[in-house]
């Protein structure tokens, strides 16, 4: 694993060797000497609070010197293109850049511009892929669940046209051979090209949510939406809002995960949010630990490394 720019394709027992060292930093182990002497850089063109700040203490957990780029103080306003900020970084030394860029596919050309050993880590591409998002998902999901997901079924609810995270967990949720994967929202809101290929695919949000033992909500993108697609935001609750009532459908045991920021009071109520079902929290927590496993998997020789 040269670089992490999506779990597609990822094998299983790669994906699940990641998620062992993950449990592992999950349960309060740091190694400071895993990246002791490495230099690394957050490289952040989309705002970003829970992966980048995440990121900077899983490499600080591992040792790592973090450099934090801030694109609006930086030399890309006068006009440096992304790859000159990444190969001028990478001739300080830096050895490993976290990148979040609005553009589908940046993260693997700016990945073709780097020098061999530099290792880039996608923190979010465009709609495309979020691939450490979908790895703190599955760790939240195991710790809940088990490491056998062949008997879960798991919804993921809303906005998935525009979601760089629903695409990611898609990808680990069918590597790691969940049950049945659905997927519920506006007809507007969905893909129509193959992401949902193998996932039962509703508009009713009641009927999907029957029987589900995890619900993943997803934030409505209005950054990336043309205008009219959702009819009205009151709508959208309505039709598509995790309430108490909604989420009684579900297993009494469902677990409620949203990868945040929240809409609150439009894709979730803060009942749901904040009740005991829900496990927004976690999944930010486990966030430093699954990227630990990354960072480790990349610069660090790690278990995971192939
Ligand atoms: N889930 C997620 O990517 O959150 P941030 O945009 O805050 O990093």
């Amino acid at each position: 694993l040269a670089h992490l720019l999506t779990l597609e394709g990822l094998p299983r027992a790669q994906l699940e060797a990641l998620l062992d060292r993950a449990a592992h930093y999950a349960d309060g182990h740091d190694d400071r000497a895993v990246l002791a002497g490495t230099a690394v850089c957050t490289l952040f063109f989309e705002p970003s609070t829970r992966t980048r700040l995440s990121f900077q203490l899983a490499a600080q957990r591992l040792g790592a010197d973090v450099l934090n780029f801030d694109v609006s103080t930086s030399s890309t306003r006068k006009g440096e293109t992304a790859r000159d900020t990444l190969r001028t970084i990478e001739a300080m030394g830096v050895r490993g850049f976290i990148i979040r860029h609005q553009d589908d596919g940046a993260v693997a050309a700016l990945a073709e511009a780097a020098a061999p050993g530099t290792a880039l880590v996608n923190a979010g591409d465009g709609r495309s892929a979020h691939p450490t998002q979908g790895l703190l998902d599955m760790l939240t999901l195991r710790q809940a669940k088990g490491a056998d997901f062949s008997g879960l079924k798991v919804l993921i609810v809303g906005d998935v046209k525009h979601s760089r995270v629903a695409r990611s967990d898609l990808h680990a949720l069918h590597a790691l051979g969940t049950g049945e994967v659905r997927v519920c929202g506006p007809r507007a809101l969905l893909p129509d090209d193959a992401t949902l290929d193998g996932c039962t695919v509703s508009q009713d949000l009641d009927a999907a949510l029957e029987g589900v033992d995890a619900i993943m909500m997803l934030r409505l993108q209005r950054e990336r939406m043309d205008e009219g697609l959702v009819a009205s935001i009151d709508e959208y609750h309505r039709d598509y809002g995790l309430d108490a009532r909604r989420l009684a459908r579900a297993r009494p045991d469902a677990l409620v995960m949203h990868p945040g920021p929240i809409n609150r009071g439009i894709e979730i109520t803060d009942e749901v949010a904040d009740g005991p079902q829900s496990l927004v929290l976690r999944q930010v927590s486990n966030g430093v630990a699954a990227r630990m496993a990354v960072l480790e998997a990349l610069l660090g020789g790690g278990p995971a490394r192939s």
